[in-house]
């Protein structure tokens, strides 16, 4: 551990490692969400807060994951930008873009994002009248579906979160291949496929999540 933490490319392994980790929660988060399509959404949150276990462990894992990226990615930023060619392992398929350029403002918007998101839904307190917590369903449930809905009513949340959904695709795209790259497979034969599957996956996956604001500011789902 300690000879990663003290070697760049050990410390770009960390980046990769903890990145990926956070793809797989984002990956399944936007699954759960798009139960809210289904009518499903309130069963789906009542169902994981019953799982009290799985979900300190997936916070755990999660913030600690969160913690290491953001300490070692600024650390290889600022490695870059002192410019010391040396420390800072690029291969030869890596071309600048300007994805790859801004890796660390779209992480700190998601970053900011995140505090306002956990504001907004978990702890509930942005929108306190419509709170899931203070609002049950006709089955005795906490209504997550009408806190989702009511929220992305408001322009103003909805284009928070479009807005940053847009830094997260960036950081994505850039940042899935990379992280494979760092992790060893860059030989030129899997580089395009890589390349085209972290593009593709952070597509989807902005589909994904911009699908619910979008949604709901055209109107198309007003709840019940
Ligand atoms: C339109 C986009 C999104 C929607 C509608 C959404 C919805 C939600 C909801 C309803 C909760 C509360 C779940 C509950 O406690 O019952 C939640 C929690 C959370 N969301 Fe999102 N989310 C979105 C995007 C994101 C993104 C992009 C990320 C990560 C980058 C994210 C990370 C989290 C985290 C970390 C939690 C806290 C989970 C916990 O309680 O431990 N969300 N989200």
């Amino acid at each position: 551990m300690k000879e990663l933490i003290n070697s760049s490319v050990g410390r770009k392994m960390l980046v990769a490692v903890t990145g990926q980790f956070m793809v797989l929660f984002i990956i399944v988060h936007v699954l759960g969400n798009s139960t809210l399509f289904f009518g499903g959404l309130n069963a789906y949150a009542l169902k994981l807060h019953s799982l009290p276990l799985l979900v300190w462990i997936t916070r755990i894992l999660m913030g600690s994951a969160l913690a290491v990226h953001v300490i070692f990615s600024i650390q290889v930023t600022l490695e870059n930008w002192t410019s010391n060619p040396d420390s800072y392992a690029m291969t030869k398929y890596q071309r600048s873009t300007f994805a790859s350029r801004n890796m660390i403002w779209t992480g700190a918007v998601i970053g900011t994002f995140l505090v306002f998101h956990l504001l907004h839904f978990t702890f509930q307190v942005i929108n306190p009248a419509f709170a899931a917590s203070a609002n049950m369903d006709a089955l005795g449930r906490p209504d997550v579906t009408l806190m989702v809905i009511s929220g992305f009513q408001h322009f103003v949340s909805s284009f928070i979160y479009i807005a940053a959904m847009i830094a997260l695709a960036l950081h994505l795209f850039h940042g899935i291949q990379s992280s494979f790259q760092t992790l060893g497979i860059n030989s030129e034969r899997a580089m395009p496929y890589v390349t085209k599957a972290g593009s593709v996956a952070s597509i989807i996956l902005f589909l994904g999540y911009i699908a619910i604001p979008v949604i709901i500011l055209l109107g198309l789902l007003k709840g019940q």
